[in-house]
């Protein structure tokens, strides 16, 4: 059984408008696990990692001769994905992927400009062929000029919930469907404690807290729009639905949540979410991923108790891969290098770390086409399939136990609740 999360007390430091600084670095987190259980935690993950660098190496050397086709031809025009952090990484490969088969998809992002030149750059791409009421290419017809993609950035800082909750009060006000949720924007072991302006840890914060808030926050929106446009007995757009979920043929809207193979460091960092007693900035990012991934099963298991949810919504968690992006590379280089800290003699060691993460180290890492393909999976796939699971390597995968525990998804989401002050309606209860 989980300990309770009660370190996670709330926020400790007022808001000054920036990122508080770092007060702890690297001590092991107060738990229940025995130092054995512990090194074993940490080596599966270890372990698991180092074996999906060198299957990635496979797949990269197989890339150099064979490219494999795209994966879901599927036309989505008329369906609106929001993807979190859609400017770079995986989250801009997701989104791109979506919009290349004729999704509107909205990048949730914080910086306007980096979202503005990554809503040109998606836009600016082809559609896939087939999609986007391009005709599939054919000998005899000539090729027509590509329509732009359907692309648009809105604003989202995750770092602050007052930006959470201004989103989904646009949100509402625009009145608009919402067909995929992709909660994907994320932080990764800064190597020293970080708080948000709402003071509270940044992982445990924007990995997993303004997540839950935004998803529960969305689909509270769309259960409503939906029932609203029954009740008037009109539809408002394409697939718009007949109501909250009263029907069968309501397209329902699917939650991605990306977590990651370090959520089997989570259970180490559970009594102490937030890492007030201590910080080691892998296990804290095992436990926002933990958390995620706690998410995306209890959110299916609400949808669930509601026979007209059940029928149409679906949660989802996916490690994406281990794949070349600012957010890996900083991991693998600093992280990696932390150890020489503080000690120039070792400067140049670190040095050639550094080089070796920018050259062969590459081969070790997933492109974000990759990932984004199997993103695809978690947002496209069926959802008989999917619904509450977890995708890693391209399959349905077995998570860690820790995550199956319905008591501490109940202590995450009473946590979730008392930071945010949120409630969830009860449609989501
Ligand atoms: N890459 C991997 O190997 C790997 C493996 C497992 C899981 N993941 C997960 O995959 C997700 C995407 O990571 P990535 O590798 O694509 O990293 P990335 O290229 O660094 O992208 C991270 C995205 O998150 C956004 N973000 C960070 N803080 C934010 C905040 N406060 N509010 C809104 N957006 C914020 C970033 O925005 P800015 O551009 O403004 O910074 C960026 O768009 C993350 O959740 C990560 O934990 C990645």
């Amino acid at each position: 059984m989980a300990s309770p999360p009660d370190g996670a007390k709330g926020p400790t430091t007022s808001s000054n408008g920036q990122a508080q600084k770092p007060q702890k670095s690297y001590a092991f987190p107060r738990s229940d696990h025995t130092p054995l259980a512990a090194g074993l935690r940490l080596g599966h993950t270890f372990l698991e990692g180092v074996g999906e660098g060198l299957w990635n190496v496979w797949n990269n050397a197989v890339e150099c001769v064979w490219r494999p086709g795209e994966p879901y031809p599927h036309d989505l025009s008329g369906k609106v994905c929001i993807v979190t952090g859609g400017n770079a990484g995986i989250g801009f490969a997701t989104a791109r992927a979506l919009a290349r088969r004729g999704a509107h998809v909205v990048l949730a992002c914080r910086d306007r400009e980096r979202a503005r030149e990554a809503a040109e750059a998606i836009a600016r791409t082809p559609p896939l062929p087939g999609c986007c009421g391009t005709p599939s290419p054919s000998p005899s017809s000539p090729p027509a000029p590509p329509p732009p993609l359907s692309v648009e950035a809105l604003p989202l800082d995750l770092g602050r919930m007052d930006s959470v909750r201004a989103f989904a009060a646009d949100w509402r006000r625009g009145g608009r469907r919402l067909d995929l949720i992709v909660c994907n924007a994320g932080v990764m072991a800064p190597l020293q404690r970080t708080l948000t302006e709402d003071g509270l840890e940044v992982q445990f914060q924007v990995n997993f807290l303004s997540h839950w808030l935004l998803a529960n926050q969305l689909l509270q929106i769309e259960h409503e729009r939906t029932a609203a446009t029954h009740r008037d007995g009109s539809k408002s757009g394409p697939g718009s639905g007949s109501g909250s979920g009263s029907s069968p043929s309501r397209p329902g809207t699917r939650v991605v949540f990306v977590s990651s193979v370090v959520h089997r460091a989570g259970p180490l960092q559970w009594g102490d979410l937030l890492s007030e007693s201590s910080y080691e900035p892998y296990i804290t990012y095992g436990g926002s991923k933990l958390a995620t991934l706690i998410a995306a099963k209890e959110l299916q298991r609400r949808f669930d108790r509601h026979p007209e949810l059940r029928r149409s919504d679906t949660a989802v968690a996916i490690h994406p891969g281990i794949a070349r992006t600012a957010l890996a590379t900083a991991f693998f280089k600093d992280y990696g290098a932390a150890w020489a800290q503080g000690q120039p003699a070792l400067q140049p060691l670190v040095r050639m770390w550094h080089a070796f993460m920018d050259t062969a180290g590459q081969a070790f890492l997933a492109t974000t086409d990759q990932t984004s393909a199997r993103m695809l999976d978690a947002c496209l796939g069926e959802s008989s399939e999917l619904a509450g699971g977890y995708l890693a390597m391209g399959r349905v995968y077995a998570p860690d136990q820790a995550a199956e525990d319905p008591t501490r998804a109940e202590q995450l989401w009473a946590v979730a609740s008392r930071l945010t002050g949120y409630t969830p309606p009860p449609s989501l209860s």
